[in-house]
């Protein structure tokens, strides 16, 4: 007993004169522990500053090394494990001093800033490691054979370093190894057989090096391999079959080497394969059955080999996401089952020698985003489902044998950036098909045989910036100016064609434009004058009729009478409205099974009494009296319109204030009052109306509003003199108005909202005659839950079609009223009569801008006029019957906006606008 406890004292006196914080804890481990201690000590020693200021727990000071950031100690007390990774520490790689750390086993150094190279000893200094974790650093030199010594190792990751040099054949020792990741380095020369020998291996990792030399077959021994990663290297030779038949490899990456020969026969003999790229070799001949038959597959890329096989057997993969085999020579046909293929999102299969039409089937493809069929023998027409790929967002069909018109369908892949069909039989006019895709960057449709006109529209594409190329077709007719709108585009082609009148002077404010075409056609006049075509090459503007300009090249105009006026051409316009165009059927609300709404706003739910709430700086009570008083207590006097759920009254305060009050009818439940209140209270866009206040008593409940001096839109349109106030100007300052309001309700609010009773007499002018959305009654918050649209709501005339027929309510449907109070607001009354008239007789009917615009005003000048177009122009868009086809208020918003065309070719007075049913 006293002989212990003696020891004991002795032990901590000796521990406490060494190294104090450990005496108490570390008693059997003294010395190791300091030893180990010292070492990391003595490497954060060697660290930079800043890197130093990362290990701020490993101190002298401290307790314990096991206390140390990253570090892990075992039972005895001793360091098992050391963890630093991505700390971005700079410095010497430590594996030198941790020679001290015995029974380490475990090593994260992963993703820091670390130099140096592996101690050609670290099979002495380390030998316990079972996991090296050292990638993502800037270690260089050679793998040590030592290496191979460390036959504990089960996961040896070097990855991403500066590493060179070949891989030690001495690795065969380590056959506990499951993982073995060397990619991204530098290492050169074979890859040793001896690998063959690693029986535990499940991943092996030799990508982006300089390896040269065959595949070797020992490979088809690792029988647990499930990755083998071999790309970006120099490898030649044929794939061997004994690594093809690998039951559990589920991906096999082999791109970009130089593999020769046959894919082999036995690939995808498990039947877990997902991943198979051998893209970018010189493998030959025929697809296996083995590959052809594999349900497993996920993503496939053989793009730019020499592949001669029949692709019609390609079936149906169930999972397959990802499929390239592009350039190769591949023929036959492409199968109804692709079809059958549900996750697809990209289909490549261009440049082979495929043919056939496109199977129908292909729109059932509804995740695919990338298409690309181009450089084959394809025939036939574009099927119409086409259209049901609403996700796409690139078609490429150039350079086949396609015929026919471009489909209308094709209208409906509203997310298409990207549409090549250039260089195939195409023919017909283009209108009503491609105007539609709102998104499109890229456009090109060049060497087919596309006639009529070009159709204005293509100028409401303000998304186009790369490339609108048209060349190569029979187009006739003046070159819309509209297109000077499209000031994103980079290069513009329109030669070979038959065009005919001038350059649109639009064009020279086209301001991203590099490069334009028009050689080749029939034009004649002045070319605008901007830099870009002063300095242009000759070649942009040969072979026409007669241009003329500051070019060099060119004839100068004076000689050639450029003064004179130019011909007027007729452009057209279409939009497509079919005669199920339904508004006149809803003409009561119908009021359907509805769920009550929670409300957020204040006091909703609350005992009625008199109650202000103060939005902005009111005084209740008091506030409540004088509005009865100014109003006197609502007198027929004083009201200034009357809607289906209240009256308008203003209210001139003896303050000298003055309000609309809107008084809710009582019968009315409170939802409509509630709705109105939390609508606005959550709002505040200049060009809506502004909520002042609400006030809820036991018989009355009121809105109190800014009072907007020139009432609503329809008001002031209803009445002659206020109508010629309304100059044509100020009518489009109003329609830009009401779209940026819609515009911040659907796309920048707190959550989407729609307003669902857009109509010109909820549109309010103050004296300046800007406008501001007002009746928030029914609006609709898109958010989670409350999806669904309980009751149908709105005003006749203004509302969507599809509400006929749908309850569900998009902001589409508020675009499909804002469309049709566009043109009210030119036509100066409703376009009801318009519209049915146009649509009843089903005949092809036309009116031209000049008969449709407000007789009350004189014509607008030619500026004016053209911004009326493209305003009317983008109503017509809003009024497609199919709300996908809308414009968003977003896109409308930009197009409205965007570079007002110059004047003034064609006279757009005279511009037809017809809708074909
Ligand atoms: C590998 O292990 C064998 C014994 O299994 C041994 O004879 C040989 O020396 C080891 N090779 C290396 C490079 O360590
Ligand atoms: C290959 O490695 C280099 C350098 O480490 C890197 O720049 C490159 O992106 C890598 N390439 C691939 C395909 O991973
Ligand atoms: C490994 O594969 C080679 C060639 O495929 C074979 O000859 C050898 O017997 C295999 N070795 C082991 C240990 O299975
Ligand atoms: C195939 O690739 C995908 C995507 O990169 C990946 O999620 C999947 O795990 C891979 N399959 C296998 C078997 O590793
Ligand atoms: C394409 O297939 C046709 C027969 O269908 C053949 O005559 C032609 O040589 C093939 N072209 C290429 C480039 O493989
Ligand atoms: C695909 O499109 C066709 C024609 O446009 C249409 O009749 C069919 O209903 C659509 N199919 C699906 C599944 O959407
Ligand atoms: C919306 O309507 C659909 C079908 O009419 C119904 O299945 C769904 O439950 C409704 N959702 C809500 C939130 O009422």
């Amino acid at each position: 007993m006293y002989t212990k406890i003696l020891a004991a004292i002795l032990l901590a006196m000796v521990a406490a004169a060494a190294l104090p914080v450990f005496g108490k804890e570390a008693a059997p481990a003294i010395d190791t522990g300091r030893e180990e201690a010292e070492a990391l000590l003595s490497w954060k020693a060697t660290l930079s500053n800043q890197s130093q200021s990362f290990l701020l727990s490993w101190s002298n000071m401290s307790s314990s090394p096991c206390s140390w950031h990253g570090i892990q100690c075992g039972m005895a007390r001793m360091i098992t494990k050391v963890s630093l990774p991505g700390l971005r520490l700079g410095g010497l790689a430590p594996l030198d001093y941790f020679s001290a750390l015995r029974t380490l086993t475990s090593l994260d150094l992963s993703r820091n800033e670390l130099t140096g190279i592996i101690p050609p000893s670290i099979d002495r200094l380390l030998g316990e490691l079972r996991v090296l974790l050292l990638h993502g650093n800037q270690i260089r030199g050679s793998i040590p054979p030592a290496l191979g010594n460390l036959v504990h190792l089960q996961k040896l990751v070097l990855s991403d370093n500066m590493l060179s040099g070949p891989i030690p054949g001495s690795f065969r020792n380590l056959t506990k190894l499951t993982t073995l990741n060397l990619h991204q380095n530098q290492l050169s020369g074979l890859i040793p057989p001896e690998l063959g020998h690693l029986a535990s291996l499940e991943e092996l990792e030799l990508e982006n090096n300089t390896l040269t030399g065959p595949i070797p077959k020992t490979l088809g021994n690792l029988t647990r391999l499930t990755s083998l990663y071999l790309h970006y290297n120099q490898l030649s030779g044929p794939i061997p079959q004994e690594v093809a038949k690998l039951m559990n490899l589920g991906e096999l990456i082999l791109g970009s080497n130089n593999l020769s020969g046959t894919l082999p026969s036995g690939l995808c003999a498990g039947g877990w394969l997902q991943n198979f790229t051998a893209h970018d070799n010189n493998l030959v001949g025929p697809l296996p059955t083995g590959l052809l038959n594999c349900k497993s597959l996920f993503r496939v890329r053989l793009e730019r080999n020499q592949l001669e096989a029949d692709i019609s057997e390609m079936g149906v993969y169930p999972d397959l996401v990802y499929v390239d085999v592009s350039s190769n020579k591949l023929f036959g046909q492409l199968s109804h089952h692709w079809g059958d293929c549900h996750k697809l999102t990209m289909l490549r299969v261009s440049d082979n020698n495929i043919t056939g039409v496109l199977p129908p089937s292909i729109g059932k493809l509804s995740q695919l985003r990338i298409l690309d069929v181009s450089s084959n023998k394809l025939e036939g027409r574009i099927p119409l489902e086409i259209g049901n790929m609403t996700m796409l967002f690139n078609l490429s069909m150039s350079e086949n044998l396609l015929e026919g018109s471009i489909p209308q369908e094709i209208g409906s892949l509203n997310n298409l950036e990207y549409l090549d069909l250039s260089s195939n039989n195409l023919s017909g006019p283009i209108q009503g098909s491609v105007q539609h895709c709102l998104k499109l960057r890229f456009l090109k449709l060049s060497y087919n045989q596309f006639n009529g006109s070009i159709p204005i529209e293509l100028g409401m594409l303000v998304n186009l910036q790369q490339l609108l190329d048209l060349s190569g077709n029979s187009f006739t007719g003046a070159i819309p100016s509209l297109l000077g709108g499209l000031n994103m585009l980079e290069a513009l082609n329109l030669s070979h064609n038959s065009l005919n009148g001038i350059i649109p002077s639009s064009f020279q404010r086209m301001i991203s434009l590099l490069s334009m075409d028009v050689s080749y056609n029939k034009l004649e006049g002045k070319v605008p004058q901007s830099r870009l075509f002063d300095e242009a090459p000759i070649g942009w503007f040969m072979h026409n009729k007669q241009l003329c300009g500051a070019t060099k090249g060119l004839p100068p105009c004076d000689l050639t009478g450029s003064g004179r006026q130019e011909k007027k051409s007729r452009a057209s316009l279409l939009a497509i409205i079919p005669a199920t165009l339904a508004f006149v059927l809803i003409a009561t609300l119908v009021k359907l099974q509805c769920k009550k709404e929670k409300f957020k706003a204040e006091g909703a739910n609350e005992p009625r009494q008199t109650k202000l709430f103060a939005v902005s700086n009111f005084d209740g009570g008091e506030v409540y009296k004088l509005i009865v008083d100014a109003t006197e207590n609502f007198s027929h006097a004083h009201c200034i319109g009357t809607g289906a759920n209240g009256s308008v009254y203003r209210a001139h305060l003896q303050t000298g204030e003055i309000f609309a009050i809107k008084r809710i009818h009582m019968m009315e439940d409170d939802e409509q009052f509630n709705r109105e209140i939390d609508a606005l209270v959550h709002i505040r866009h200049r060009n809506i109306v502004k909520l002042l206040g609400y006030c809820s008593a036991t018989h009355d409940r009121f809105l109190v509003y800014e009072y907007m001096d020139r009432g609503s839109l329809a008001a002031s349109l209803k009445a002659k003199n206020s109508a010629v106030e309304l100059d044509w100007r100020r009518r489009l300052n109003i329609v830009m108005d009401v779209s940026r309001a819609l515009s911040y309700m659907h796309h920048d609010c707190f959550a989407p909202m729609v307003h669902r009773d857009i109509t010109s007499n909820n549109i309010l002018l103050d004296l300046e005659f800007r406008a501001r959305v007002s009746d928030f009654g029914i609006v609709k918050v898109l958010a989670g839950d409350s999806s669904n649209c309980t009751m149908l709501a709105g005003t006749k005339g203004y509302l969507a079609p599809e509400l006929a027929y749908t309850t569900r309510v998009t902001e589409k449907c508020d675009v499909y009223s804002f469309g049709v109070l566009v043109l009210e607001c030119f036509m100066g009354h409703h376009p009801g009569d318009l519209l049915s008239s146009l649509l009843s007789s089903g005949a092809r009917k036309s009116t031209s801008l000049k008969d449709l615009l407000d007789t009350r005003l004189p014509l607008p000048e030619s500026e004016t006029a053209t911004e009326i177009l493209k305003f009317t122009m983008v109503a017509v868009q809003c009024l497609a019957p199919n709300p996908s086809r809308r414009p968003s208020m977003k896109h409308a918003v930009s197009v409205l906006l965007s570079t007002a065309p110059g004047p003034c070719n064609p006279d757009y007075l005279d511009t037809d606008i017809f809708i074909p049913v």
